[in-house]
């Protein structure tokens, strides 16, 4: 399996985007975010997405030269239009717009709708706790999950994502698993994955990879998870009146554009007291959980954040390993638009 540093890999993504024809300035947010992903642990948004980026790309389906446009800005609620631009650009501009509005306001809500997919929630809502705030992240995404009873993908795996000042991160789809991690089986060749990940084209649960693939992702919890998606839905989609459930299309899937919508909440915690204290005061909480007796068969209890955390510290040291599938389908991409692969 290839490992490869953090920063090699970053440059390499970011030369199959410019040779893809992303603006340079633009390249440079999405390669680190998904570097980032990846270093996190969580490669269901790393650079295996990449492959499917480009294809949207070559395909003309994504217009990666907008900037998107503010379409209006009321106190703190800015609406924004992403014009069918680049997922993570349009993110970071939304996630500038929520700190800066936030900071002036005590609480900024930014939707953006005609937005491509943007990768791991908890990029973006760490831009808000870089700059002291509480940021909640949400977005739809394709219609690869049932409402709970039904058998026909409806919903996404809408993601929701908090990240507070403090030792605290919680990042995680309305699904079992994200939808990735199914992608990650296939593209890697495992045959199975764990029960109660997915369901069959007919709705039926499956543990059996390529069936899972071209089938639906479980809703989390049953019916809460769909009521979840469906919140996630209404402040994404509905909100922002961007596409809805399955009028989007999906990165994997061409000849429709993908048109997910997208939420930035910021909320300025020094409005209530210094960061400092409530940093402390989650690190109490945090200490609390962790201070639980554990159950049979674990050796400890985490906290939201603490396998990416430590994963990250670990990649950091070691380099990041990619699956060799991961790898080959990250090469051929490289080829298609003649970008020499490093040696690894
Ligand atoms: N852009 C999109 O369309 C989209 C859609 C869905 C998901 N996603 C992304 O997919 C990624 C993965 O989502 P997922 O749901 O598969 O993640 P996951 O199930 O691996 O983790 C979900 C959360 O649980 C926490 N966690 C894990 N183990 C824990 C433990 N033992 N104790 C306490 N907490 C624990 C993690 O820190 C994380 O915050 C996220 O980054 C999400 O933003 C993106």
């Amino acid at each position: 399996m290839p490992v490869i540093s953090a920063p090699e890999i970053t440059r390499f993504v970011e030369q199959i985007l410019v040779a893809a024809e992303v603006p340079p300035h633009k390249a440079s947010i999405a390669a680190t975010s998904l570097v980032a992903s990846n270093l996190r642990g969580v490669d269901s948004h790393g650079i295996q997405l990449l492959p499917f980026y480009v294809d949207q790309l070559l395909a003309g389906e994504m217009d990666p030269r907008t900037d998107g446009r503010v379409i209006s800005e009321f106190g703190s609620c800015l609406h924004f239009d992403g014009q069918n631009g680049l997922g993570q650009w349009i993110a970071d501009t939304c996630c500038r717009h929520a700190v800066r509005i936030a900071s002036a306001q005590g609480m900024a809500m930014v939707v953006a709708r005609e937005s491509n997919h943007f990768g791991a929630a908890a990029w973006w809502a760490q831009k808000m706790r870089a700059a002291g705030q509480i940021g909640i992240v949400m977005c739809n995404a394709s219609p690869l999950v049932p409402p709970w009873q039904g058998k026909e993908g409806r919903l996404g795996t809408n993601p929701i994502c908090m990240s507070v000042p403090g030792p605290w991160l919680l990042d995680m789809a309305t699904t079992t698993v994200a939808a990735g991690r199914i992608f990650k089986a296939m593209i890697n060749g495992k045959p199975d994955i764990p029960p109660g990940w997915a369901f069959d084209s007919e709705g039926v649960p499956t543990t059996d990879t390529a069936r899972a693939y071209k089938g639906m992702l479980m809703p989390l919890g049953g019916y809460k998870g769909s009521g979840l998606a469906m919140m996630v839905e209404i402040l994404c989609s509905v909100l922002s009146g961007g596409a809805m459930a399955n009028e989007l299309g999906g990165i994997r899937f061409r000849g429709k554009t993908v048109r997910v919508s997208q939420m930035f909440m910021a909320i300025d915690v020094s409005r209530f007291m210094p960061v400092e204290e409530f940093t402390a005061r989650v690190e109490r909480l945090v200490k609390v959980m962790k201070t639980t007796p554990t159950a049979p068969g674990y050796e400890e209890v985490l906290v939201a954040g603490d396998p990416e955390w430590r994963r990250e510290a670990e990649r950091l040291r070691n380099g990041i390993p990619i699956e060799q599938g991961n790898w080959d389908a990250l090469c051929k991409t490289a080829a298609r638009v003649r970008v020499t692969a490093p040696v690894v």
